[in-house]
Order: structure tokens, then sequence, then C-alpha cells
């Protein structure tokens, strides 16, 4: 069976509490049991893992190779921070597709910037909780493209 890391960065397991008009109402808990239920009608299987710190996030990404076929991954603030997550997306050899819950184009000019994207598979930004879904299908796509 598919098995694909749900990679959450930090400040995420306060969705639902923290600024609701950008990221929505839904808690990380009931995001997570969505993308579960999703993936098992597919057939596949999502395990959702947040760390609000870097060298977890880090030692995750590296376990992947290990564990997973694919991983969606949503680095938050260290999207636009982190030279050792873009180098750890880029030290495994696995399709990674990054997500944003909110449009991150149309936010502050800091968060225009990703350093994580250029190393990922592609990258997902706007949709709310769904961007997670689109991330789950981006990255079944690379493996089933060949
Ligand atoms: C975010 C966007 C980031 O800029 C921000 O720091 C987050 C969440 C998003 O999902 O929209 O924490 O990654």
């Amino acid at each position: 069976m598919t098995r694909l890391l749900v990679l959450h960065g930090p400040n995420l397991n306060r969705l639902g509490l923290r600024e609701t008009d950008i990221y929505g109402t839904l808690t990380l808990d009931q995001i997570n049991d969505r993308l579960r239920q999703y993936a098992a009608a597919k057939g596949i299987s999502v395990h959702p893992v947040q760390s609000n710190h870097e060298g977890e996030l880090i030692d995750q990404l590296h376990h992947a190779q290990t564990t997973y076929q694919g991983v969606v991954f949503n680095p938050a603030g260290y999207t636009h921070t982190s030279v050792a997550l873009r180098d750890a997306v880029a030290a495994i050899d696995l399709p990674v597709v990054e997500v944003h819950l909110s449009n991150i184009s149309g936010r502050e000019d800091f968060r225009r910037v990703s350093l994580i994207a250029p190393v990922c598979a592609g990258q997902i930004s706007g949709f709310g909780w769904r961007s997670y879904l689109l991330g789950i299908e981006a990255v079944l796509g690379c493996l089933h493209e060949g």
C-alpha cells in the first residue's frame, strides 16, 4: 500500500484557534481525520506528524526515505527562513509537495519567498485545508507518472 507522510510545521497545532480568518476554523485533528478518510477511500494511507521544531522536521524527512513513498509538507513559518529544511528535502529521494492553507503569494512580501519550494516537486497554496488533498493528489501523480 502507498504510504504518505503528511508533515505539518510550527504553529499548525494551533489551527482552529489561530488567525481563523486566514487559516480556517478546522483544528489540525479535524484536518488529519479528513485526510485519513480521503486516503482510505483511495486505498492509500497517510500518516500525519506535526512538530514545532526544525530539527524534528528534518529527522522526520530523513526517516521518510525508508518508510514512505512521498511527503506532503507544510513547513509553515520555516518556509521562508530554513536553509536546513530545504537541504533536508534535497537530501531525500522522494516526491515532496509543499502545501499552504493560505495563498502565500497574496500576503506579506516576506511570505512570497519559499526557500523550500525549489527543491520540491511543486507547491500548492491558497485552498485552505483542501490544499492538503491537492498535495496528496500531486504526490500520487508524481509516483504514477513514472
Ligand atoms: C502557512 C503560511 C506560512 O506563511 C505561515 O507562516 C504559516 C502557515 C499556511 O499554511 O498558509 O504558519 O504555511
